[in-house]
């Protein structure tokens, strides 16, 4: 279960910090960011936008290579058609479904120029090397489906080596057995990962 923009506040919060760290960069930089666990493509579209109207916004001609993956091949295969029913209207405002989707006959398609963004694969996080040289990962709604040992397993891998800005996710992480204090961290919108970094990696594209 998924949905575009999902949670309006992490996104708004990301869409400043991402605003920050592209200010930083290039004028033709190429922004790189994984979804994993990305189910029918919602998130990774939604960061798509996010990204396209943050660049509009800073001036900058940057582009965007969005990597979304999932365990499900089905639903990969959804994002990758990147058609979605009606009921997406109450998840996206008129003003971005009439910029960013095309009508059709049972619901919306997401147009070429955010679709182009974004390259989908089968992927599993538990047994599949990570995605590196990342600006950003976004993982949300995985961790909290995992075992604390598995959390424990891919939390470092989830920090990309060497990153070449300021990596920021939007946090839905965690387990319910932590503490209070945790469970409050792990609701705060965005999270600073420029954590010293744990583990190599292969470069998966
Ligand atoms: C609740 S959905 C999260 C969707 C999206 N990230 C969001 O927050 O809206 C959880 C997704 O995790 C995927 N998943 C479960 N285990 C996985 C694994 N080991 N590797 C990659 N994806 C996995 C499932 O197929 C499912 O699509």
């Amino acid at each position: 279960m998924t949905s575009f923009f999902r949670d309006r506040e992490p996104w708004a919060a990301l869409a400043k910090a991402l605003r920050e760290l592209l200010a930083d960069k290039p004028v033709d930089y190429v922004f790189r960011a994984w979804v994993p666990a990305c189910a029918t493509g919602e998130e990774a579209y939604t960061l798509a936008i996010v990204l396209r109207e943050c660049m509009e916004q800073l001036g900058r001609s940057s582009t965007a290579q969005i990597f979304g993956s999932d365990l499900d091949p089905e639903a990969i295969a959804t994002a990758r058609a990147a058609t979605y029913g009606a009921g997406i209207v109450n998840d996206v405002t008129p003003e971005r479904l009439a910029r960013y989707f095309t009508r059709i006959d049972d619901g919306y398609q997401v147009r070429k120029e955010i679709r182009e963004l974004v390259v989908f694969a089968p992927h599993s996080v538990i047994s599949d090397p990570p995605f590196t040289k990342l600006d950003l990962l976004s993982c949300r709604n995985l961790l909290i489906y995992l075992d604390t040992d598995l959390q424990r397993r891919l939390t470092p891998l989830f920090h990309p080596r060497d990153p070449p800005g300021r990596p920021v996710v939007p946090r839905h992480v965690g387990d319910r057995r932590r503490s209070a204090g945790a469970v409050r961290r792990r609701r705060s919108a965005v999270e600073d990962l420029s954590a010293p970094q744990r583990r190599s990696a292969d470069v998966r594209q």
